[in-house]
């Protein structure tokens, strides 16, 4: 799906989604919040704000479906997804893909990425 010529502006310059989903402690996909999501989640957001980033949204999701990777982020309306273990990978992803248009490929997750094992 592609923007038509005339649909309205972007509210949002980029809008982060990140996962905070919570599965049960046996679900063998395993969730973002067992392995961080909520913590990193409100680094990302206090971040975001302590930098001034105009025109940044980041916003709380339920599940994104790529639970192994978790946890999560996909960022609009680039579409591009970063998994990331800590407030390191955070700072990164802000300073470089927030604030500096670029990408920070060791963090992105590719459309047709395998699944790690979840265990
Ligand atoms: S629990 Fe985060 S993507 Fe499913």
């Amino acid at each position: 799906m592609t923007r038509k010529e005339d649909d309205p502006g972007l509210y949002f310059e980029a809008h982060v989604f990140v996962c905070t989903n919570q599965r049960s402690a046996d679900d063998p996909r395993g969730c973002c919040q067992a392995r961080g999501g909520v913590k990193l989640r409100n680094y990302l957001k206090r971040k975001a704000k302590m930098e001034n980033i105009d025109g940044v949204r980041v916003n709380v999701a339920g599940c994104l479906d790529r639970c192994e990777f978790g946890p999560v982020m996909v960022i609009y309306p680039e579409g591009v997804w970063y998994r990331m273990d800590n407030e390191a990978d955070v700072d990164e992803i802000v300073e470089r893909h927030l604030k500096g248009g670029e990408r920070v490929e060791r963090l992105m997750l590719q459309p047709d990425e395998a699944a790690p094992d979840a265990g």
